[in-house]
């Protein structure tokens, strides 16, 4: 990212922290939204392996960890850039669960996870940088790993960054309301591709 588009990027995690104080995003424990998160845990329980390590980027203030029970997963871990979100999330204190405040962008695990999601996030990552983050997270997945994506609506400019890899499931959660829908994918690395 050139500076400006640093800039632009911290203006929107005032923007984010500022929705988050005010509650703007309260609308995700919706009941619209359940089955979206249900089905990130189904991916996980389906594909993953039994009692694996999580890492949810773009966590937000620990939505997922509403729903899903703590004997699914060994360790989660939620990221975000948004101090607000990870302080609510933090103060729930869900089980196995810890919450760092850190940007995507230059965010590197600390170890490698056996599930890494991008719940809600991908879209966010700057186009310059899409690519590098993907690798970035791919890096820190471990080989049996499991990639998860769940993204609004079409997810343009999005997608293709995922065609490399393999897809074990891909599935649409659609509600009563035609325009609010999510695409969800979960891939693995192609044990071909060296690059990893
Ligand atoms: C639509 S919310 C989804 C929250 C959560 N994943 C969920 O589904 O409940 C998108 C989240 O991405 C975070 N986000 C946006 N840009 C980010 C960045 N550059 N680094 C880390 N988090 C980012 C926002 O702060 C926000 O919490």
């Amino acid at each position: 990212m050139n500076l400006l588009d640093k800039f632009h990027n911290w203006r929107r995690k005032l923007r984010w922290n500022k929705q988050y104080r005010k509650g703007r995003w309260d609308n995700l424990r919706n009941p619209i939204e359940a089955e979206r998160y249900q089905t990130i845990i189904n991916f996980i329980k389906s594909y993953g392996k039994a009692q694996p390590s999580i890492l949810d980027l773009g966590a937000g203030e620990g939505v997922l960890n509403e729903y899903i029970t703590p004997e699914v997963f060994s360790y989660f871990l939620g990221m975000d850039f948004s101090a607000v979100s990870i302080q609510k999330a933090k103060t729930k204190n869900f089980p196995k669960a810890e919450f760092v405040t850190a940007d995507i962008h230059n965010y590197t695990p600390k170890q490698k996870f056996d599930v890494i999601i991008f719940n809600e996030a991908f879209y966010y990552v700057h186009e310059s940088e899409k690519q590098n983050v993907l690798d970035r997270m791919l890096a820190h997945l471990t080989d049996d790993g499991v990639l998860i994506v769940s993204i609004y609506r079409e997810g343009i400019g999005c997608w293709e960054y995922f065609d490399k890899l393999k897809q074990l499931d891909f599935t649409t959660v659609k509600t009563d309301e035609e325009k609010t829908y999510w695409k969800i994918g979960a891939y693995k690395l192609q044990m071909l591709n060296a690059r990893f």
